[in-house]
């Protein structure tokens, strides 16, 4: 059923196209804690865009704004406001994942070509994804710089926060377009269906909606998908599609071995995060079993708690990071447990809820 799986291993980087590279990038050093590496623009010799390259741990992030309203990214911003434009993958034959997957019926952006400045050469290549979503293909041939081609050093470090790696990045679609999707990146990419959740799953009083994982062979790369299902209000996927005008990336978890550390530093730095009701804890013991963790600390932080039979997950999800409840992040700590929480499912879009009724978008 699968085709056979093209040789993508892992996540290069993630791109977003934001409205203010340089605020966003002091963001994200300090309410994220990501490091700041290198810098291109038109110091670089690269005018029509500025970008900021970012990690932390294995997670690489590029944030960048068009310099000029000619430049897609300018429209894109328009439209979509700050979001992630670019899941790029790693892989070792640009060329091969690129023919196959044009072969599979994907849509190109960019056929396979050289970046290339006095530091060395990458190979480049992307294809279509959801909405205005791209996957590049990237491939260092012989680059010895500090990131990628037009890239200069340009150090900040960030007040790191223990997050070092993305768990899954998920997509919102539209209704009645998951399985299309799921079906893309079968038949694209050879990913397999990892787990799915329908909306009884997924369901509150007012909003449900339907997810399919999607992940790559050795399970480095997952995907969700998600679209809106049928409720008495308006489902938290379909305010994401109006808001960010078409599907795109919701939100993006990254994986810390310390989530209480983790939260703690971010709350302090400033990051706002979703608050669940006390009632969650009153019974966790019962419902998880024995955990590590204190109890008091998680409901003071209000980290979530969920189990499988191969251990369990802390998660907690931040308020949107745009103006526009588009795009957020989930802070996760895997201790064992290989789900995406859906025994939390029902408080976090509780909570979603509460923040959606006060932007008026509950109901339609
Ligand atoms: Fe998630």
């Amino acid at each position: 059923m699968y085709a056979p799986p093209l040789p993508i291993h892992r996540i290069h980087h993630v791109e977003l196209v934001v409205g203010n590279a340089k605020q966003a990038a002091f963001y994200y050093r300090h309410a994220l804690g990501f490091d700041q590496h290198a810098y291109a623009g038109p110091e670089t010799g690269r005018r029509d865009r500025a970008s900021y390259y970012l990690t932390q741990g294995n997670a690489r992030l590029i944030l960048t704004t068009p310099l000029v309203p000619e430049h897609p990214f300018s429209e894109h911003l328009k439209v979509h406001g700050d979001g992630v434009w670019d899941i790029a993958f790693a892989v070792k034959d640009v060329d091969k994942c690129y023919q196959m997957a044009v072969e599979r019926g994907a849509n190109s952006v960019e056929s396979p070509k050289i970046l290339e400045d006095a530091n060395g050469r990458y190979r480049y290549a992307a294809i279509h994804t959801y909405g205005d979503t791209i996957h590049s293909f990237v491939e260092n041939l012989d680059y010895s710089g500090c990131f990628m081609p037009d890239f200069e050093p340009h150090h900040i470090p960030g007040l790191g926060t223990g997050l070092y790696f993305f768990d899954h990045l998920v997509g919102n679609v539209e209704d009645r377009k998951m399985n299309y999707w799921v079906d893309f990146y079968k038949k694209i990419f050879g990913f397999k269906r990892f787990v799915s959740f329908d909306d009884k799953d997924i369901t509150t009083e007012f909003s449900s909606l339907r997810s399919v994982v999607v992940a790559n062979e050795n399970e480095m790369i997952k995907m969700p998908i998600n679209e809106p299902a049928d409720g008495k209000g308006k489902s938290q996927i379909q305010e994401y599609i109006e808001c960010y005008v078409g599907p795109g990336v919701q939100h993006v978890a990254m994986t810390t071995d310390d989530v209480i550390d983790t939260v703690s530093r971010m709350k302090a730095q400033g990051m706002e995060f979703l608050s669940v009701p006390d009632v969650y804890y009153e019974d966790l013991w019962d419902r998880i079993g024995r955990i590590d963790e204190d109890i008091d600390e998680l409901r003071k932080l209000g980290i979530l708690v969920d189990r499988d039979e191969n251990g369990y997950l802390l998660q907690l999800f931040t308020k949107p990071v745009e103006d526009r409840p588009t795009l957020f992040y989930e802070v996760i700590q895997r201790k064992g447990c290989q789900g995406f929480g859906k025994g939390n499912f029902k408080a976090l879009f509780e909570a979603i809820e509460r923040e959606q009724k006060l932007r008026g978008n509950l109901y339609d």
